[in-house]
């Protein structure tokens, strides 16, 4: 069980409040003048990933008494419950286990006294199996060919980390065809279908409870389509497979259980990607890259596990997003990767963060009365610097920014890396130092511009910095790293939820939009005007069935 400790009320947290005071008027530039070893003390080097957060508002007795908050909330003790399948998800009576995916020490962990290891492994043993022989083309379709294509069918955790992954690792991809089907809007899946062959394509039905609602109306539209092209009811076992927690749903489908790879109710939705919801990972990249992204990710696990608070990435990211969330009264948070393969990553974290740690109650089941999980976004640079950066650089609000670039390209052509990371460098450092008045002043006189001109011109040339943000310079975007990258993510998520005394692994806020669509539906189906309804509510619904 997790510890029910405000954090509000916690000797450090009001040690916080008094060493805000004495921090927030105090500049990065002036920090970094006065301390010349900021970067030495405020980076941390893990194999392949440097974590350079001396960009931050902080200085040695700000991390020390972010780390004595972390210890007052007893993050030791929520780490080992949650490594060690207690029940830490609390509201839905489930241990939190997607570390077991990963865990490829050959060490048993367990659930209700039962080692999970055994069925982990017969599933990852079953993918690589099943993933080889459709990548090798021995897997034939109904009319004997080989698979050419793959349809991914799922949504929010059994779509984005699979899209999220295949994107960030397509140079290492195979000849398969990926494809992701998630939104229930038809288009979505009309537009898949126009690309593909039903004699060749392989439709993996992506969720872990069988019943939602966007996948299964997917679901059934692909296996329609697939009836459609001149296949039958037999030749559904050669080209549509389940990833799923639920037998049954899984059957009364028409899918074979042979051809259903599980996984259990003690892995997330938003943290199965190392599942066998990974399965089209594992097809696009190959079981090898597959088995290489979880054995990264347990790498990071036994760093958050292992290693003091001082020099754990995963708590430093967390302490500091608390640092900004609740005593700077930052909002959201950016993720930027400079490297476009990356471009779903801000996007995948969105789903991670916002569904785990958007939560007003605690788990003493009370409103809290502070600040929880921040807003994620983000884009990959440079993009992002010639559409939103203006604000970041220039606006009212404070953006803390994760900033993430590989050394190494995948794609070596003529000066575009050392342009991408020229930019990477620069961002953080003008976020940092701003420009100020005088070398502004300087900079105008140097163009020739006259005093009046100078003058009017200098208070919207003047950045004045101190914005904080955080470094990932990581040597390649390989499987490993970037199931080390991930993992590292998950578990600063997992940190920020102990602290802010809320259940993470929960996502009741979900239901309320699913419950009411699922009572607004059959009145959609009718001509009636609908008055059972707010007036808005009603004038819409009415507005649409008179134009439908
Ligand atoms: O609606 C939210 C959610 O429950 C997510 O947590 C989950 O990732 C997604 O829906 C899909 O659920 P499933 O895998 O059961 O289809």
């Amino acid at each position: 069980m997790l510890p029910k400790i405000n954090f509000t009320e916690t000797d450090a947290y009001s040690y916080l409040s008094n060493h805000y005071i004495n921090i927030a008027p105090k500049h990065l530039r002036d920090l970094f003048a006065y301390d010349p070893n900021r970067f030495e003390k405020f980076s941390i080097a893990f194999e392949d990933i440097l974590f350079d957060y001396s960009k931050n508002r902080i200085d040695e007795q700000t991390i020390a008494l972010l780390i004595q908050l972390a210890r007052e909330c007893k993050l030791e003790e929520a780490i080992e419950a949650m490594f060690d399948g207690s029940p830490i998800n609390q509201t839905e009576n489930r241990a939190v286990l997607h570390t077991a995916l990963r865990n490829v020490s050959g060490k048993s962990i367990k659930v209700d006294g039962q080692d999970v290891m055994p069925a982990v492994n017969s599933v990852l043993n079953h993918m690589k199996e099943f993933s080889e022989s459709v990548i090798n083309g021995n897997w034939k379709g109904y009319s004997g060919k080989a698979i050419t294509d793959i349809v991914n069918i799922g949504i929010g955790g059994s779509d984005l980390g699979p899209v999220m992954v295949t994107e960030a690792l397509k140079a290492y991809k195979n000849h398969l065809n990926l494809h992701f089907v998630s939104n229930v809007d038809g288009t979505h899946i009309a537009e898949v279908l126009k690309t593909v062959n039903a004699e060749t394509t392989l439709f993996l039905i992506a969720s872990k409870t069988f019943t939602t609602q966007e996948t299964m109306a997917n679901a059934h539209s692909a296996r329609d389509w697939f009836l459609s092209k001149g296949a039958n009811e037999n030749d559904i076992a050669k080209h549509f497979v389940a990833l799923s927690t639920n037998t049954k749903a899984v059957q009364s489908f028409g899918i074979d259980p042979k051809n259903m790879f599980e996984f259990w109710d003690w892995v997330g939705g938003r943290y199965s990607l190392w599942s066998a919801i990974g399965l089209s990972i594992a097809l696009g990249v190959g079981y090898d890259n597959f088995y290489e992204l979880l054995t990264g990710a347990h790498a990071a696990d036994e760093h958050f596990k292992n290693i003091p608070f001082e020099e754990n990435i995963p708590v430093i990211m967390a302490v500091l997003g608390i640092w900004y969330n609740n005593f700077f009264d930052a909002e959201s948070h950016a993720i930027l990767p400079y490297d476009q393969y990356m471009h779903r990553f801000a996007a995948y974290f969105q789903q991670g963060d916002m569904e785990s740690n958007g939560k007003y109650v605690d788990r003493n089941g009370v409103p809290v009365e502070y600040q929880t999980g921040p807003i994620i976004w983000g884009e990959p640079g440079t993009n992002g610097q010639h559409a939103f950066y203006q604000l970041i650089h220039q606006g009212t609000k404070m953006i803390p920014c994760d900033f993430i670039a590989p050394a190494q390209t995948h794609n070596p052509i003529g000066d575009h890396h050392v342009l991408l990371l020229s930019n990477f460098f620069a961002q953080t450092e003008a976020l940092m130092n701003g420009k100020m008045e005088d070398e502004v002043e300087e900079e105008l006189r140097a163009t020739g511009k006259s005093e009046e001109e100078i003058k009017t011109l200098i208070p919207f040339k003047v950045f004045e910095g101190n914005r904080p943000s955080n470094s990932f310079l990581i040597k390649k975007i390989t499987p490993y790293t970037l199931g080390s990258l991930i993992a590292l993510y998950e578990h600063k998520i997992f940190t920020q939820g102990v602290i802010w005394n809320i259940f993470s692994f929960d996502q009741w806020g979900v239901e309320l939009g699913k419950q009411l669509a699922g009572k607004i539906l059959p009145e959609l189906r009718n001509n009636e005007d609908v008055i059972s309804h707010d007036g808005s509510t009603n004038g819409l619904i009415n507005k649409y069935k008179a134009w439908r």
